[in-house]
């Protein structure tokens, strides 16, 4: 008899809003060989459509409102015993728009990722596509990395380029950085689920060795 195969390392996904990544990550999970099995998906939002599409692909849903929470830290706490509910071997944050505390980061250190839209460390921050074409940059992009206590600081993974276009609107450049976006993620969670990633003291381990610079898809 067939031994039974080993579990798959489980993911957790945090949203807030529409949820396309969270999308492109439920697709890519659709692959018999996907390495990783979403188990929950969580929002600070009660109606986002991100819990939609985590409904319709059967997946459990959580909503921790932060409006029903008197301070960030009440606010992570809860978010932080509902997530140890499920146990998950890997947090994504997927359009999460809440900023965490360093308690909450700390606890979940080397097992969470963010997706940030700018080539990091440029741009940290909201509002990064208009930003960018008020620099008048010809390059933007968008960065995965691990999350550490500073803001969008956390070492990066990789990164895939767009070229700015000379009528490019913020929504439309915002448009060619998601399709990036949705092609990324499900790589750089793919790499984790296979233990390719790791968060060491001082950067990015790659199939165990330090990652010099973060590593790039081709500009679209
Ligand atoms: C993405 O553009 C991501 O870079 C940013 O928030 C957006 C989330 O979009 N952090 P969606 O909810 O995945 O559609």
């Amino acid at each position: 008899m067939k031994a039974d195969p080993a579990p798959l390392p489980t993911i957790l996904v945090l949203a807030s809003g529409s949820g396309t990544n969270l999308q492109a990550l439920i697709d890519a999970s659709r692959d018999r060989d996907f390495p990783g099995d979403i188990v929950a998906v969580g929002c600070n939002k009660p109606g986002a459509f991100a819990l939609e599409r985590a409904a319709q692909a059967n997946i459990k849903t959580f909503v921790i409102n932060h409006k029903d929470y008197g301070s960030r830290e009440e606010f992570d706490g809860a978010l932080m015993a509902e997530i140890r509910r499920h146990n998950p071997d890997l947090i994504v944050l997927a359009g999460f728009m809440r900023i965490l505390t360093e308690d909450f980061v700390r606890a979940f250190r080397g097992k969470m990722l963010n997706i940030h839209p700018s080539l990091l460390p440029a741009y940290t921050g909201l509002n990064t596509h208009q930003r960018v074409l008020e620099a008048g940059d010809k390059v933007h992009g968008v960065s995965i990395h691990f999350v550490t206590e500073e803001l969008d600081g956390g070492p990066v993974i990789a990164q895939a380029e767009v070229a700015v276009q000379e009528n490019d609107t913020p929504d439309s450049l915002a448009e060619r950085v998601q399709q990036q976006e949705h092609v990324l993620y499900p790589i750089v969670v793919r790499w984790f689920c296979e233990g390719r990633i790791q968060l060491a003291s001082d950067g990015v381990l790659f199939d165990g060795a330090p990652l010099s610079q973060p590593m790039r898809l081709p500009a679209s």
